[in-house]
C-alpha cells in the first residue's frame, strides 16, 4: 500500500518512469525540466524555468510573513549505459539514470501534489528542481540564482538500496563526506632505460608518492574520524627503455569533517615536498576543491526524525549503519540555511549487490510515496517551527 493517495502514488510512478526512460547529463537536463514544468502546471502551481541553466523553482503558497521550507531534488543521470532490463531502461545509449535522481524528483513531485491541494499552510513551501548534482556544481548555481532568499529551512534525501523500502534514515552529524581531488605533477629527469644513474626516475619517485599516501589515513589521522586518500590516476612514461622524467597522479580525499579535510590536503603537500628532497624531483601539487561534508545538526536531525516518523511510524525510521564517504553537493545549501538530509530505503531483493552509479542500479518504486509522505510531513513540521519562531513562540512546542 502507497503511504499516500493513490492516483497521486500513479502520477509520481509514470513520471518517475518517464524520466528514467529518458535520462539526461549534468546542465542538459533539457526534456527533464520540461517534464517537471508540465507536472506542476497541472497542479495549478507556478514554477520559474532555466534557473542556473536547467533548474525549476516553484513556490506553493502558505502563512504570510513566514520564511519558506525550501524541499529539494536533484534532477539529473549519468554517463553510463544502461543494464536493468527493467521495461522502461534508458532510450538513450550510455545515459541513465544510475543514481536514482529520477525517483527524487518523483518523490518531491508527489509532495507538490499534496501540498497545492492544502489550504493555510504555516509556511510557503518552496520546490527546488536542482540540475547538476552528479558535477557537483548544481547546488552553488542555483544558491547563486537566489532559491535561498526568503528560505527558513530546507530538506532533501537520496534513495539508498541498504536500506528496506519503507524505511527513512535519519543521522545527526556528518551523513555525507567532504570531497576534492589532487594532482601532483612529478618532474624528474628523463634517461636511457639501461643508465638509471643518469636519471631522476618518475616513475619511482610517483610509486613511492602512491604508498607513502597511504599512511595519511592509516598512521596520521585518528581512526575514529573517517577518512579516504584514494589515487585514481597515474600517468608517466613513453617506451619499456626509456626511464620517465614526468608522472602525474590524481586522485579524490574524503572526509567527514573540516580539521581532517585540511589535515589531509596539508600532509599531502607536506609528503609530496619531503618526497621531492629525497629524490631531486620537483613536485606541484594542486588541489581542486569539491563540496563540504553534509552535518545534520542535531535539532534539525530531530525534526527530520518526526517528520519520517509521521510518514512511515517509529519502527521505520534508522539510524544510518555506517558512515558514507560519498559526497553531496546539498551540503552547500546547509551552509546557508538549516535543515537536514535523509535516506530513503529501496532496496530490491537479489539486486543489492547493484550500487548507486552502476549500470544495474535499481529501486523499489514504493520508496516513491515514502518520499513524498515525507516530504509533505517534513514542509508542515518545519513550516510550523518557522511560523512559531516567526510569532516568537518557543519553537519546542511545534513538533508533534
Ligand atoms: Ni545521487
Amino acid at each position: 500500500m502507497p503511504l499516500i493517495r493513490q492516483d497521486v502514488y500513479d502520477r509520481i510512478v509514470s513520471i518517475r518512469r518517464l524520466l528514467h526512460r529518458h535520462p539526461e547529463l549534468s546542465n542538459q537536463e533539457i526534456q527533464t525540466s520540461a517534464a517537471i514544468a508540465d507536472f506542476l502546471r497541472s497542479l495549478g502551481v507556478q514554477c520559474r524555468t532555466n534557473v542556473a541553466g536547467t533548474g525549476i523553482v516553484a513556490d506553493i503558497p502558505g502563512a504570510a510573513g513566514v520564511p519558506c521550507v525550501v524541499l529539494r531534488a536533484d534532477i539529473d543521470a549519468l554517463p553510463i549505459h544502461e543494464e536493468t532490463g527493467l521495461e522502461f531502461s534508458s532510450a538513450y545509449d550510455g545515459v541513465m539514470h544510475a543514481c536514482g535522481h529520477d525517483g527524487h524528483t518523483a518523490m518531491v513531485l508527489g509532495a507538490a501534489a499534496l501540498l497545492s491541494e492544502e489550504k493555510d499552510l504555516p509556511a510557503p513551501v518552496r520546490l527546488i528542481f536542482q540540475p547538476a548534482e552528479e558535477k557537483g556544481t548544481g547546488a552553488r548555481a542555483m544558491i547563486h540564482a537566489g532559491v535561498l532568499d526568503g528560505a527558513g529551512m530546507i530538506f532533501g534525501g537520496h534513495l539508498d538500496r541498504h536500506y528496506h523500502p519503507g524505511a527513512i534514515v535519519v543521522s545527526e552529524g556528518a551523513v555525507n563526506a567532504s570531497s576534492d581531488n589532487f594532482t601532483i605533477e612529478i618532474v624528474g629527469q628523463g634517461a636511457h632505460g639501461a643508465r638509471p644513474h643518469e636519471s631522476i626516475d618518475a616513475v619511482v619517485v610517483g610509486s613511492l608518492m602512491i604508498m607513502a599516501l597511504q599512511t595519511i589515513v592509516s598512521r596520521e589521522v585518528d581512526p575514529a574520524r573517517p577518512s579516504v586518500v584514494s589515487v585514481g590516476q597515474f600517468q608517466a612514461g613513453t617506451a619499456p627503455n626509456v626511464i620517465a622524467g614526468q608522472a602525474k597522479l590524481s586522485g579524490t580525499v574524503r572526509a567527514q569533517d573540516a580539521i581532517v579535510r585540511r589535515q589531509l590536503l596539508s600532509s599531502i603537500r607536506r609528503i609530496a615536498e619531503s618526497i621531492g628532497q629525497l629524490h631531486g624531483a620537483k613536485m606541484q601539487v594542486s588541489v581542486k576543491e569539491g563540496t563540504p561534508p553534509l552535518i545534520n545538526l542535531p535539532d534539525m536531525a530531530d525534526l527530520a526524525r518526526h517528520a519520517a516518523i509521521e510518514a512511515v511510524g517509529e519502527t521505520n525510521v534508522l539510524p544510518l549503519k555506517t558512515a558514507n564517504m560519498g559526497a553531496e553537493d546539498f551540503s552547500y545549501y546547509l551552509e546557508q540555511v538549516p535543515g537536514a538530509y535523509v535516506r530513503f530505503g529501496g532496496q530490491v531483493p537479489g539486486k543489492e549487490g547493484f550500487p548507486a552509479h552502476s549500470s544495474k542500479f535499481d529501486f523499489d518504486e514504493t520508496a516513491l510515496g515514502v518520499g513524498a509522505a515525507y516530504f509533505l510531513a517534513v514542509a508542515k513540521i518545519a513550516g510550523r517551527r518557522l511560523r512559531d519562531q516567526q510569532n516568537g513562540s518557543s519553537p519546542s512546542t511545534s513538533l508533534p
